[in-house]
């Protein structure tokens, strides 16, 4: 295993927290509706999920926020929340295509 193979390790931590803002440009964009989808599914033992005030992020909203992972998501639908508890929630392997960029920069050489 190679030091980049262990960084990719899945973060397995005991209990996550969930916050799905419920402030004024991500509802408009639906954050209700995400948080409704996070409530109806089936999260694994250790998770839970509450709407939230600002999170600052109101460009990029429906934002997501995953602790203690500190993983935010943006533009974040309903249809995503499947994937995120599948991938992120069950495997510990967050969904680069959904990783908010001004937080989680990439860079390309
Ligand atoms: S309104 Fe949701 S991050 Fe600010």
């Amino acid at each position: 295993m190679t030091p980049s193979d262990r960084d990719r390790q899945p973060s397995t931590p005991e209990e996550r927290y969930i916050s799905v803002c419920q402030h004024d440009s991500c509802q408009r964009n639906g954050s209700a509706e995400v948080l409704k989808a996070f409530q109806e599914a089936k999260l694994p033992p250790g998770v839970s999920v509450t709407g939230s005030g600002c999170l600052g992020q109101c460009s990029c909203g429906p934002t997501v926020k995953v602790n203690p992972d500190n993983i935010w998501y943006y533009r974040i639908k309903p249809s995503d929340v499947r994937a995120i508890v599948k991938q992120h929630l069950e495997k510990g392997e967050p969904i680069e295509d959904l990783l908010n960029p001004r937080i989680h920069m990439r860079f390309y050489y």
